[in-house]
């Protein structure tokens, strides 16, 4: 009989493109999510009940109803200024949903939890690349709903016989290089997200939130991790855990950091299209560089990435989101891509 796992944000970004790897793996494979930001379309693989976390009756059913061997937690809130504005909303959804399916996992005895957390678990840290035990010192309400939302599953997992991994993600981009999955970019600020609407003419130019930061070419750093190789870290988890692997907290990321300026170059020479680039003042709270060790999730998991190369999240990236647009688009070969559409409004 197949092992059947419980995905929540199973049909968002991330949790889906684990869904499908889960599924090619030979996974059973429920999802419990609430769509306010995933699609139903993006489930390829087994059941998506449409729920929220918070409706505990509801989840302790699905729970009774399946008899999962493990969970694999991804529904969250994730944007870092909207939980500046509304902390209530994160600590709810992220940090009390959590203990609630932890709930769940206790009374049904489910022994399992692989968990999505953030480098935005270690704020501005004095020293790169970050380790595992690098201090947490989140500087926003979505990394502290995170970390708070670590500590639940830690303190669990001592007074149970529940066993973790938790993953923190550094800077997630890219698509499935088939085609089936990927994020919609539109209304996504994030810095690939940014200068690749920029390259489709959806915004008039790209900000450089800062230029000014200690770093050699004046912009942020970061460790662009690629969804695929994030994905695959889970299924790795998950056989990890089966196998009996203790409790774990795992940088996920490639150890390697790329400035603004250099992500924007790269954009540029994959699209082929010149857009305005303009210098701005830095945004409130970002640090001037977070790049991973990722020694330990190699080692621990045997995780080897496949996609380890920014102008592969950038071609992919700009690839399904011309997909979805049915823009004629593809040319070259997947490291250089043309936009044929450069002259649209
Ligand atoms: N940036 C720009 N212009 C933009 C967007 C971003 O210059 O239009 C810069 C930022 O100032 C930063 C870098 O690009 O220096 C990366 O910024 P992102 O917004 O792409 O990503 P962050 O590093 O701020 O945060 C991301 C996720 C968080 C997560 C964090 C973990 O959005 O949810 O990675 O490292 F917590």
């Amino acid at each position: 009989m197949k092992t059947k796992v419980l995905v929540t944000g199973g049909a968002g970004y991330i949790g889906s493109h684990v869904v499908r790897q889960l599924g090619e793996a030979g996974y059973d494979v429920v999802v419990y999510d609430n769509c306010s930001t995933g699609s139903p379309k993006a489930v390829l693989h087994g059941e998506l009940i449409i729920g929220d976390l918070a409706d505990t009756d509801r989840l302790y059913q699905v729970f009774a109803k399946h008899r999962f061997s493990a969970v694999l937690h991804f529904a969250a809130s994730l944007i870092v200024p909207e939980s500046v504005a509304h902390p209530l909303d994160y600590y709810s959804n992220n940090t009390r949903n959590t203990l609630n399916l932890l709930r769940c996992c206790h009374v049904l005895d489910v022994n399992q939890f692989i968990f999505s957390s953030t480098a935005a678990v270690y704020g501005e840290p004095e020293e790169n690349p970050v380790t595992e035990s690098t201090p947490t010192l989140p500087i926003n309400p979505y990394g502290r709903s995170k970390l708070m939302s670590e500590w639940l599953i830690q303190d669990h997992s001592l007074a149970s016989r529940m066993r973790y991994v938790t993953l923190r993600y550094f800077n997630v981009g890219g698509a499935d290089p088939g085609g089936r999955l990927g994020q919609s970019l539109r209304n996504v600020t994030h810095l690939i997200a940014a200068a690749c609407n920029a390259a489709l003419k959806r915004q008039s130019e790209v900000k450089i939130f800062g230029t000014d930061f200690p770093t050699p070419d004046g912009t942020g750093i970061r460790d662009y991790i690629h969804v695929e190789d994030l994905a695959s870290a889970h299924v790795d988890a998950l056989r990890y855990l089966e196998a009996g692997g203790e409790s774990q907290t795992l940088n996920c990321g490639y150890g390697k950091g790329y400035s603004v300026r250099q992500v924007i170059e790269r954009v540029k020479a994959i699209s082929g299209v010149d857009f305005p680039v303009i210098e701005a003042e830095r945004r409130p709270g970002d640090p001037a560089c977070v790049t991973a060790c990722a020694e330990k999730i190699s080692q621990v998991l045997g995780w080897q990435p496949q996609y380890n190369d920014l102008d592969t999240i950038v071609y992919t990236t700009l690839a399904w989101e011309m997909q979805q647009e049915n823009l004629p688009s593809v040319t070259g070969n997947r490291q250089k891509l043309v936009l044929i559409n450069k002259e649209r409004p």
